[in-house]
């Protein structure tokens, strides 16, 4: 396919997901939410990627957030629509079974913040600049801000943000465990395809459905959570991947998998 707001670009088993719209600070409007979900599918439907990385275009800015320009006069109609197509985009990239990680480049604002959340996990350059700003323009957070960050930061954390609008750092966010390690500019898209690669050269399927059981344990109670677990372990039994992973390993020698 072809994008004109996002560029999607192929590295080895890696996709590279830009956010490209560097004049707005990377800001999101409708379209460019549709192509970020558009993409998305591409990669989860690719047979020759095995993990997702979501950047932003030049060095200030992951996502400044969802498009204010775009939002100015909406009707509640077409901002719950708005909101709805945000969601559901974010929602895709957070449920798809290939893990993603965000590479966090400068400012991840309202819906910036909120895309970076949607992945896995993330990793902050030194510049990098957190919040939901969105109470200060009169609205809440629309694609997952509400849900997601207390999920990860702990509702305390979270409301505080929230009802600040505070727009807090990369010491912080990492403090705060929003972020999982901080790097230096210069080197955020080589320790990010790194820990992709390391991703990369395990059992894919092992990986996938890890990430099945992490996400839908998350959402359950314990007792169905663990079943889901037993489940999806038993299921890798059925796999090229755990006999050749165990071989391999009894044969004192590095598996090949196949993600089959
Ligand atoms: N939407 C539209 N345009 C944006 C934008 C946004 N979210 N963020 C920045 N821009 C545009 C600016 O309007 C400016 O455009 P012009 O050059 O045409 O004037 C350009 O990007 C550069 O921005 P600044 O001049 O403001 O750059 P700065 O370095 O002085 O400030 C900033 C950077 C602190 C990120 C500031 O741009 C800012 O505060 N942006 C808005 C952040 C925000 O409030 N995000 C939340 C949006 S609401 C949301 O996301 C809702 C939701 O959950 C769905």
């Amino acid at each position: 396919m072809t994008y004109q707001n996002i560029l999607l670009e192929k590295e080895g088993r890696i996709a590279i997901l830009i956010i490209n719209r560097p004049k707005a600070l990377n800001a999101l409007n409708q379209d460019t939410l549709l192509e970020i979900k558009a993409a998305a599918m591409e990669v989860e439907a690719d047979p020759e990627v095995d993990v997702l990385i979501i950047t932003g275009a030049g060095d200030k800015s992951f996502v400044a957030g969802a498009d204010i320009a775009y939002m100015q006069n909406l009707t509640a109609v077409e901002g719950r629509i708005f909101g709805a197509v945000g969601q559901a985009a974010f929602r895709f990239i957070e449920a798809m079974e290939k893990p993603s990680i965000a590479a966090v480049n400068g400012f991840a604002l309202g819906g910036g913040c909120e895309l970076a959340m949607c992945c896995d996990f993330r990793i902050a350059s030194v510049n990098a600049r957190f919040g939901q700003p969105e109470v200060g323009l009169g609205i809440t957070p629309g694609f997952g801000g509400t849900q997601r960050l207390p999920r990860i930061v702990g509702p305390g954390m979270a409301k505080q943000l929230l009802y600040t609008a505070e727009v807090i750092d990369a010491s912080e966010a990492l403090r705060i465990g929003l972020v999982n390690k901080i790097v230096a500019s210069e080197d955020l898209m080589d320790t990010v395809k790194k820990i992709a690669r390391k991703i990369a050269s395990n059992g894919q399927i092992a990986v996938r459905y890890s990430k099945v059981a992490a996400n839908e344990g998350a959402q359950t109670d314990i007792d169905r959570a663990m079943t889901i677990e037993a489940d999806l372990f038993g299921l890798c039994f059925s796999t090229n991947d755990q006999k050749e992973g165990m071989t391999a390993f009894l044969e004192k020698r590095k598996p090949t998998f196949t993600g089959k």
